[in-house]
């Protein structure tokens, strides 16, 4: 048999990672400013991290959910205080894709309707909803299978007001940052405009924070640098380091009864774990202080690059907009400096995502490396 091969592969094979970096079959070092599409957010192999993951696979590594697990609850509630969301309850699953699926199912049977309204270069995940982060009309044509989802642009909060009047929409779904349509934030007030929009119509505001939480922006989610309180939020990504495992966090408006969701494997032993591990690190180490002070200088030292035209996003979720289309740079960066970055859908956003805990001197690498090049 052979891999279905449906992503382009750099010819580079990873086989271990520490900290910040990588390395690959050849001992070379590579800087990880891409963690991986956002997973990577406490570094590679932290020492936390895989101290918990040893100690736990050697006891169990899985039993069904038919038993009581005590690592579920141990990590909703660190996921609680750490959120702010202490009032709120926790489905585990395994992915992105998953919560956001599981997030509509929520949403419809909540208010019994169908429709989903979405936004423009928005993405959430090889889902029902996975319409919008490409401009390929034959890859758009492939996924957008459902005759469901309205799109509007980021900002149009009269199209959305229109659109949610008749009150047959079930939700409205929103990335706190729009992460690989090109770091594109939708701004406190037009979140908040949703929010009360929503709250209008009786539909579920719900925000996927699968790439923009977790701590990345400097606050636990995107989100919580506007005025809102969502009904339901998707994480996934870094929430396991690598380990897959995704969430809904639920309003507790919402009344749980058996049957209503399922999986195999989410919340199994292992990746409550590694979930659990995070959410330690992440406090401990201050690791949202981090991404604040780390990208605000990334920022400031880059000021004044003629080349970059612009910068979007908050703490470690950034995107860097150059005159022209970033291939090159970021195949220069990778060959010439050993450096990983990300690439969007807008072809001039440089994607930036490291862990969590890059420093000060890891960035000094990225920022040399850019004024060298461009
Ligand atoms: C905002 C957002 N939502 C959902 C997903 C899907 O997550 P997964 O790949 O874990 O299914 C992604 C993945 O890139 C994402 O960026």
């Amino acid at each position: 048999m052979k891999n279905y091969k449906v992503y382009p592969l750099f010819d580079i094979t990873i086989e271990k990672g520490e900290g910040n970096y990588v390395y690959d079959t050849d001992g070379e070092k590579y800087l990880d400013f891409y963690g991986g599409h956002a997973v990577i957010s406490i570094g590679h192999s932290h020492p936390t991290y895989v101290k918990a993951l040893t100690e736990q696979v050697s006891k169990i590594g899985f039993y069904s959910n038919s038993v009581v697990i005590p690592q579920q609850e141990e990590l909703s509630e660190k996921l609680g205080k750490l959120s702010g969301y202490e009032d709120y309850n926790l489905f585990l699953c395994n992915s992105g894709a998953e919560a956001n699926e599981n997030a509509l199912k929520l949403a419809s049977f909540q208010n019994g309707r169908r429709k989903v309204i979405a936004f423009k270069n928005g993405f959430h995940g090889r889902t029902s909803l996975a319409v919008a982060a490409t401009d390929n009309p034959k890859i758009q044509a492939a996924v957008n299978f459902t005759d469901n989802i309205q799109l509007f642009e980021l900002g149009d909060l009269e199209g959305v007001k229109d659109a949610l009047a008749a009150k047959d929409v079930a939700c409205v779904i929103i990335e706190g940052i729009q992460g690989i349509g090109g770091i594109n934030d939708p701004g406190a007030e037009f979140l908040e405009g949703l929010e009360e929009a929503c709250r209008a119509t009786d539909t579920v505001f719900i925000l996927d924070e699968v790439q923009s939480g977790y701590g990345r922006t400097g606050k636990f989610f995107a989100h919580q640098y506007a005025n809102i309180q969502p009904d339901i939020i998707t994480i996934a990504k870094g929430m396991g380091n690598g380990f897959p495992i995704g969430g809904v966090v639920i309003t507790p408006k919402f009344e749980a009864s058996f049957g209503q969701l399922g999986t195999t494997f989410g919340g199994n032993h292992l990746a409550c774990a590694a979930g659990n591990a995070v959410l330690d690190v992440i406090k401990d180490e201050d690791l949202m202080t981090n991404a604040t002070e780390i990208g605000d200088y990334i920022l400031s030292e880059l000021e004044g690059v003629s080349a970059i035209k612009s910068a979007r996003g908050k703490g470690l979720l950034l995107g860097l907009v150059f005159d022209e289309p970033v291939k090159e740079l970021r195949g220069e960066l990778l060959k010439k400096y050993k450096i990983f970055t990300g690439a969007a859908t807008d072809p001039k956003v440089l994607r930036l995502l490291p862990p969590m805990t890059v420093t000060k001197a890891d960035a000094d690498i990225l920022i040399n490396a850019i004024k060298e090049l461009v």
